[in-house]
């Protein structure tokens, strides 16, 4: 699988997710087997009026290859001197976000409120391509609401303008993250291009990787909110899909060993005080499914530095023994 030049090593992604995929969690998926990551989005007019906050998202490590940074607005020209000024980060590939739902991003023109106007999708992804040396990818929906599915006609638009993949999350803008995702939109996608999709929404477990890759002939799937507090997700779809061999759910003593490198590495980075903070919405995600989950993620909103939490993965390990 390649996405331009640039070599996969396998068929499953991790989802930009804005205050989630942060260098720390996209590592670990990396560690346990993610072939391709995306930064979490960054805002083209942020970069334009030098926002520390958003150069700050576009680090990326040379462990966590190859890697895309995510860029989202509405302007053509503010995106492509965005691509420019993100290229000094090193990312492997430039995507286009035309499909975050949040009504900030939508109402300054910017997410899925881009594919209202298709010719406006086709401007972005042309002059981003024309900006940059690597390939430029976009993700986008099924479209903004059930009156206006388009997702096809976009994509086939980017495609033109140069775009060298497409992810469809298979939801309009309108149903956000319900219903379920309509998985034959993207076979419909799939269909109409020439470049590769990756297909993506609700994809929790190696089955639902397998049954979304035969079902709509896409070349790669992206895994969201399965990953969360689950970074070993990856290598079970990988290990299903290479080999058929379905590797067991870790043991809550490697969940825990896990959690503890993940939320070090975040403090290491983010510093412990702004780490900690980050780190309990991925602590109650990795307690999920566990003995004493409910009074553990009470817990983990209560825990502020790292020896807090070292002493809860005890915890934890010994209710589970
Ligand atoms: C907390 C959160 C943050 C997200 N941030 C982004 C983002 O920055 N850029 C983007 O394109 N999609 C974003 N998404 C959408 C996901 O990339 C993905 O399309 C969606 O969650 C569906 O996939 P899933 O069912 O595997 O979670 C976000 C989703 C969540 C839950």
């Amino acid at each position: 699988m390649k996405i331009g030049n640039v070599e996969l090593n396998g068929q499953v992604a991790l989802a930009p997710m804005a205050g989630v995929s942060d260098r720390a969690f996209r590592e670990i998926c990396v560690d346990f087997g993610a072939s391709y990551v995306v930064s979490e989005m960054v805002s083209s007019k942020g970069l334009h009026h030098h926002s520390r906050k958003s150069a700050e998202l576009m680090t990326l490590s040379e462990r966590e290859r190859p890697a895309a940074i995510q860029l989202f607005g509405d302007d053509p020209a503010t995106m492509a001197e965005a691509a420019k000024f993100a290229l000094s980060y090193g990312p492997n590939i430039i995507d286009i976000n035309m499909g975050c739902p949040a009504p900030k991003v939508n109402t300054s023109g910017g997410g899925a409120s881009l594919m209202k106007d298709p010719l406006l999708c086709g401007r972005i992804t042309e002059a981003v391509a024309k900006a940059v040396d690597i390939p430029v990818t976009v993700k986008i929906r099924k479209g903004w609401d059930d009156q206006s599915v388009n997702g096809v006609e976009v994509a086939k638009i980017c495609e033109s303008a140069g775009a060298a993949a497409i992810t469809i999350h298979g939801r309009t803008r309108a149903q956000m993250y319900a219903p379920s995702a309509d998985w034959s939109y993207i076979a419909q996608v799939k269909q109409a291009v020439n470049i590769p999709v990756i297909g993506n929404g609700d994809i929790t477990s190696p089955f639902d990787a397998a049954k979304m890759l035969s079902e709509t002939g896409c070349d790669m799937v992206m895994i969201g909110r399965a990953a969360c507090g689950n970074p070993w997700l990856f290598s079970r779809v990988r290990s299903w899909l290479e080999e058929e061999r379905l590797e067991p759910e870790p043991s809550a003593a490697e969940k825990m060993r896990v959690m503890c490198k993940h939320i070090a590495a975040l403090c290491g980075e983010r510093g412990e005080k702004y780490g900690m903070r980050e780190a309990r919405k991925h602590m109650a995600w990795y307690v999920r499914g566990l003995v004493g989950a409910p009074g553990f993620r009470r817990e983990a909103c209560e825990i502020s530095t790292l020896s807090e939490m070292y002493a809860f993965a005890g915890r934890v390990i010994a209710a589970n023994e």
